[in-house]
């Protein structure tokens, strides 16, 4: 049996679904199956997290916290996200170097303290202006957020094929029972 893995993402501008897609394609590469849902989404939010064997959170970052859809999602599987191999991103940093430095981006510990994930990566994001709202562009002038797109394909790919290692491997053993991919 393949290993089925959801990626569930919350995403405001669609840079962070963007991520997510990229790191759904690349695990079915890889000969995983993949399913990429979009917390924004209600039909998508009915997904049951039990019936995939591991799960890939992410969100996007705005005022240092994940979108609502992410965290109402993590209280509302808690114990199915603690009892699966997990594995958490976040996009927001932006400009070369990036702002906020990974420490002070966004603030996790309390929504995933339980979870226990195998990571929990930062990626640097991407900010459109012409596709900001009013309040939204009143905010990223006051920080001086620089504009562009500064997502690290490499670096999202890299992380993605990480997970597959970590999936095919021993990493998991004693907290899924091990899971096994029709690539292998
Ligand atoms: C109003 C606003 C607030 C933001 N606040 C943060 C923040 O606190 N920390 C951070 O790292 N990035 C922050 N960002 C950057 C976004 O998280 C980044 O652009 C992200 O890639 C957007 O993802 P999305 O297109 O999926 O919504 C902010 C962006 C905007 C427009």
């Amino acid at each position: 049996m393949r290993a089925s893995v959801l990626v569930a993402v919350a995403s405001r501008h669609g840079a962070t679904r963007e991520i997510a897609e990229a790191v759904g394609a690349s695990l079915r590469r890889s000969g995983l199956e993949a399913t990429v849902i979009d917390l924004d989404q209600a039909t998508d939010r009915a997904i049951d997290v039990a019936d995939h064997d591991a799960v890939v959170l992410g969100s996007a970052i705005y005022m240092g916290r994940w979108r609502r859809s992410a965290r109402d999602f993590v209280e509302a599987n808690r114990s199915a996200l603690a009892a699966r191999p997990l594995w958490l991103f976040s996009s927001g940093p932006l400009g070369d170097p990036p702002e906020p430095a990974e420490d002070h981006a966004v603030e996790l510990d309390d929504l995933i303290a339980d979870l226990m994930p195998y990571e929990h990566r930062i990626f640097t994001g991407r900010l459109d202006r012409a596709a900001l709202g009013v309040r939204e562009k009143a905010v990223v002038r006051i920080v001086k957020a620089p504009e562009g797109d500064f997502r690290d394909w490499d670096e999202i790919f890299d992380w993605a094929r990480s997970i597959t290692e970590a999936l095919r491997g021993d990493a998991i053993e004693g907290r899924s029972g091990g899971l096994t991919d029709g690539a292998t």
